[in-house]
């Protein structure tokens, strides 16, 4: 059904933990479905803080958090579990069952969501470990995978179920680079499938790589919102030198001696 509601709506959003941090302070933005935004900023910035708002694992102290124009603070208690179900999670830390195969794990997200039947079970569960490309890995126990290979179980878990949103917090934090471009390119064609994706990373490459809308934060504000971006905000370029000077030549060859 069309909407011209977004998938996701930020409106002054304040959250002050106990303690008084303040983590965010009065955020507003729109996610439109089929998005992909990167949430950037240094450590304690607020990028979990917003994901976990967005899951309800936290309640805002100010403003209200929308979802496709449901205010979260007003989902009954009893509702929670069905809201959660349209969000898919991924983690830094992959959070894999390990006595469970890479199939089991998957299934299990099915399970919790209610769906028991095991034809329904084995075509979802095969479909999206290809998807990931992770197909022929179904029967292993995840500390016999690679952290690339885990983090892409951990992403067939989180869209088992057929989510709205994929959400990302550090994804690739434990990853090599090399690694981590993969799993980031898996996102990338996730949502060239019409996915919703929003990933918080401090991964500037990536970030510079595919040049998505970059949500920036800094100590708890949103401080820019730009589309097409670089992780670091686009500076005017220095005053150009004076003709003739031929600085980059020397600085390679100083560099290389
Ligand atoms: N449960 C909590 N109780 C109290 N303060 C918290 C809690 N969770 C986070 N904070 C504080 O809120 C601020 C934002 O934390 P948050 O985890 O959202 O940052 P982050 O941008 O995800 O950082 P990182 O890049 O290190 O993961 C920090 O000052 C943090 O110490
Ligand atoms: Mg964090």
């Amino acid at each position: 059904m069309p909407t011209s509601e977004p998938l996701v709506r930020f409106e002054r959003v304040g959250k002050r933990y106990a303690g008084a941090v303040e983590a965010l302070n009065n955020i507003s933005f729109t996610v439109d479905a089929g998005d992909f935004a990167f949430v950037v900023g240094p450590s304690g910035s607020g990028k979990s803080t917003l994901i976990r708002l967005l899951l309800r694992d936290e309640q805002p102290t100010s403003g209200r958090v929308y979802v496709t124009g449901a205010n979260l603070a007003r989902v009954q208690r009893g509702a929670v579990p069905g809201f959660r179900r349209r969000m898919g999670v991924v983690f830094q830390d992959f959070k894999l069952l390990p006595a469970l195969t890479v199939q089991e794990n998957v299934a299990f997200a099915l399970r919790v969501h209610g769906i028991h039947r095991r034809s329904v079970i084995q075509e979802r569960v095969a479909a999206v470990l290809d998807l990931v490309g992770i197909g022929d890995k179904a029967g292993r126990l995840p500390d016999t995978l690679s952290g690339g290979e885990q983090q892409r179980v951990s992403i067939a878990r989180a869209l088992v179920t057929g989510p709205e949103l994929l959400l990302a917090d550090e994804p690739t934090g434990n990853l090599d680079p090399v690694t981590a471009l993969g799993i980031m390119e898996l996102f990338v064609r996730i949502n060239e499938y019409g996915m919703t994706v929003l990933v918080a990373t401090h991964n500037r490459e990536v970030v510079d790589l595919y040049r998505r809308r970059v949500l920036q934060l800094a100590a708890g504000r949103l401080v820019r919102d730009e589309r097409a971006a670089r992780y670091d905000e686009a500076r005017p370029a220095f005053p150009a030198p004076a003709v003739g000077v031929p600085a980059q030549p020397a600085l390679v060859a100083a560099g290389a001696a």
